[in-house]
């Protein structure tokens, strides 16, 4: 794996990786504005090569949805805009952001909406599908509901189809 340090960023520096790995085709300036990144208690982190800022990642204190049986309202740490510079991936940078930002959950369930073509990423880092897919307006792709962790007993979980492989930008 690179060499990497992990540090928080202002919420405008996510901006350009999400938009070319994220957004790419959506030309609009609030395509990389997410509802919440300028709360106070919101965390972006960014991984360094060097200078070079090669992935983001946003953390967002969210309650888990409803859709969670028996964890559903219980306080929640929410990722969101997870993206690595394409020619980066696959070299240890979206495993160190993950691992960086769940230090700061503190007690709380770390959830996310995953594009189906990621879920292989969160699985290898113990997390879960929980209930049924979905499309999500902002990208037109199709999503899972993702939680960090071992579900409780009775939370419904679910094999869909999926790629093989790195997720492309
Ligand atoms: C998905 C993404 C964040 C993963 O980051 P990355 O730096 O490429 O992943 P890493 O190199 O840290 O991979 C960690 C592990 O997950 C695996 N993995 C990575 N991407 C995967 C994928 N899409 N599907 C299945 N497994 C994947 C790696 O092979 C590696 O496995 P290992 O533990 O056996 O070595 C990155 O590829 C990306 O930005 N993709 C495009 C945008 C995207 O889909 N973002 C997620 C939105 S929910």
């Amino acid at each position: 794996m690179a060499e990497l340090s992990i540090r928080p960023i202002p919420a405008v520096r996510t901006h350009d990786l999400r938009r070319r790995v994220l957004r790419a085709g959506d030309p609009r300036p609030e395509a990389v504005c997410f509802v919440g990144d300028d709360r106070p208690d919101t965390v972006h982190l960014g991984a360094f090569a060097g200078t070079h800022l090669v992935g983001v990642a946003t953390w967002m204190v969210e309650p888990v949805p409803a859709v969670v049986p028996g964890l559903a309202g219980r306080p929640g740490l929410r990722l969101r805009g997870m993206a690595v510079e394409p020619w980066w991936q696959g070299q240890g940078v979206g495993r160190a952001l993950l691992a960086a930002g769940m230090a700061r959950a503190h007690g709380r369930v770390v959830w996310c909406h995953a594009r189906d073509r990621a879920i292989g990423f969160y699985e290898r880092a113990g997390w879960q599908v929980v209930g049924d897919g979905f499309v999500t307006e902002a990208t037109g792709l199709p999503h899972h509901l993702m939680v960090a962790g071992p579900l409780e007993p009775g939370a419904r979980l679910t094999a869909p189809d999926r790629q093989a492989g790195p997720a492309p930008g």
